[in-house]
């Protein structure tokens, strides 16, 4: 995948790593944004805790860098239980989970990121783990093969993926809760980068952090990255305060522009509108023609695109919308391309 300051990946760089949860909130009272779903949540966790039961296991979809992680140990916090945070290619074979689900206690939560790339064994013990916490394992091959239940601790699961669409049935069935979670308003952003700052000690005024907000996808993960970018460079070319004039420098340098869209969204954009008139082109031929792979238009390009209303889905395919002309200066005239 291309190296993108938008990039909504967790960079496996330890720093970066540190950077995201130095700012993660802990409870909902810091949580910003996600209303609807903060509050389904705080009303499941109060009734669990006064049924002195655990939570049902919970599924978190949507793009990503939008949270689900962070609302994972937010709900372990609020629930005061212990948080195992694991993913679905890490769980290589079925022992793996069974080592893992048999160390848990009783109230515990596992997160399991990317639950859509379990592969089906492991999928299928999940089932009856999740459904009757009972774990059915298989001793020895062949004749002499048997298969002994082993009682499992009341955890809790909460998955989550970037679509529901690409999980299994069955699994998605043994979800007690399933939400998804919005891209945040541009003000809840702004909040976010607000929050940050403060946590990090640098000063920034409002128009700037106002700035930064429209730039930011609308997903604090990147919002947060930009804060830390333009931080660098009032530290370097200022005097550390964070003003408009010194953000829009420094996000110019980005590469980023007014609604937040770098060099391969609009390589998307002029691709689509150049080889297919505006399309609706499907998106494998779109894959082709920015060399980019399908899963990374689907999860890290498009979802920002839709939302703004400047590409279109279709069943025949991807349409540039006539907003997304005029973001890139040029009309929607179909065969006819003019600058504005
Ligand atoms: N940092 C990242 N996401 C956040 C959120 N939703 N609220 C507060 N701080 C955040």
């Amino acid at each position: 995948m291309i190296d993108r300051i938008v990039n909504t990946t967790v960079d496996d760089k330890a720093e970066d790593k540190e950077f995201e949860q130095s700012l993660r909130p802990h409870n909902f009272d810091n949580y910003i944004g996600q209303e609807k779903l903060k509050a389904n949540l705080k009303l499941a966790i109060k009734a669990a805790k006064k049924r002195q039961e655990t939570l049902d296991h919970i599924l978190l979809y949507g793009p990503p860098g939008l949270g689900k992680t962070t609302m994972a140990s937010v709900i372990s916090n609020e629930m005061g239980s212990a948080l195992r945070i694991t993913s679905g290619p890490a769980i290589e074979r079925a022992g793996d989970l069974a080592s893992l689900i048999t160390s848990l206690q009783d109230g515990d939560i596992l997160f399991i990121d990317e639950i859509h790339r379990l592969n089906r064994v492991v999928e299928e013990v999940l089932y009856s783990a999740m459904e009757d916490f009972k774990l059915d394992i298989m001793l020895g091959k062949g004749p002499s093969a048997r298969s002994i239940r082993l009682d499992l601790p009341k955890f809790t699961i909460i998955g989550a993926t970037t679509k529901t669409g690409s999980l299994a049935s069955p699994l998605r069935d043994r979800f007690g809760m399933i939400h998804r979670l919005e891209f945040y308003d541009p003000s809840e952003i702004q909040e976010i980068i607000k929050r940050a700052a403060e946590i990090l000690n640098v000063k920034i005024d409002n128009q700037a952090s106002e700035e930064l907000a429209s730039r930011s996808r609308l997903t604090p993960r990147i919002a947060n990255r930009l804060l830390k970018r333009v931080r660098d460079y009032a530290d370097v070319n200022g005097d550390g305060m964070i003003n408009q004039s010194l953000s829009l420098k420094a996000l110019e340098l980005l590469d980023i522009d007014d609604k937040g869209l770098d060099v391969a969204d609009r390589l998307l954009l002029h691709s689509i509108i150049e080889n297919y008139d505006g399309g609706p082109v499907g998106v494998e031929t779109i894959s082709a023609l920015i060399s980019e792979d399908r899963q990374t238009i689907e999860d890290f390009i498009e979802p920002y695109l839709l939302q703004i209303g400047y590409l279109q889905r279709t069943l025949r395919g991807r349409k540039v919308t006539t907003k997304g002309y005029q973001h890139l200066g040029l009309k929607n005239t179909k065969n006819n391309l003019e600058l504005i």
